[in-house]
């Protein structure tokens, strides 16, 4: 069954071509409060690590409402290849029970969730989302997004929050940049 599982695992994450790694998760700090209602709205990409459902992706875009029942309802949209416009609809979660930012996400009903941690938002300009996945503590998997309320975001606080992941021992370099030329 642990066998199965790991091929399940490191088959998953290359189909979706996320960050596979070896080693367990690394040990972050979540930020320690969150308020919802101020992280709706528009968020735009500006760097990610790389996962094969947005690939060839530009002009990244993330809106967050809230939905009735409490969970955020989001709204990914961007530009494919060609020009094309991309739709995606998802749905996040508080999980967290001491009011940290720790949330879970996923994009199909039915489909298991994925974590979703903020490590770091000032809620009016950049968010810095993480996420981490330890299979059975040998190798984990992971995600990250910077966003920002704007198409760009000022290099300084680029540069303070990769300072903070790499004191978490997250890589930074698996970060790409996303194209938010042309957008409009
Ligand atoms: C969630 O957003 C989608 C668009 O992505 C919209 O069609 C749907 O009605 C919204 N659902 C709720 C419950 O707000
Ligand atoms: C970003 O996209 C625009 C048009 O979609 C293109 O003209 C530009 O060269 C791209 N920039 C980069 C850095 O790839």
């Amino acid at each position: 069954m642990l066998v199965k599982f790991l091929l399940f695992a490191s088959l998953l994450a290359l189909s979706q071509q996320q960050q596979f790694s070896f080693g367990g998760c690394p040990t972050v700090q979540i930020q320690p409060t969150f308020d919802l209602n101020a992280y709706l709205g528009d968020w735009y990409e500006i760097v990610k690590f790389p996962a094969s459902f947005e690939n060839g992706q530009t002009c990244a875009k993330a809106h967050y409402d809230l939905k009735p029942d409490g969970h955020i309802n989001i709204t990914n949209t961007g530009k494919g290849p060609h020009g094309e416009k991309i739709m995606a609809n998802g749905e996040a979660k508080l999980v967290a029970t001491d009011g940290s930012a720790k949330l879970q996400l996923r994009f199909a009903a039915g489909t298991p969730w994925g974590n979703y941690w903020v490590l770091d938002t000032d809620y009016k300009t950049y968010t810095l989302i993480y996420s981490c996945t330890n299979m059975i503590g040998i190798s984990h998997i992971e995600f990250a997004w910077i966003l920002s309320r704007q198409r760009t975001l000022d290099q300084a606080i680029m540069t303070r929050l990769y300072a903070l992941m790499t004191s978490f021992n997250i890589d930074t370099n698996h970060f790409l940049p996303m194209n938010q030329t042309n957008c409009d």
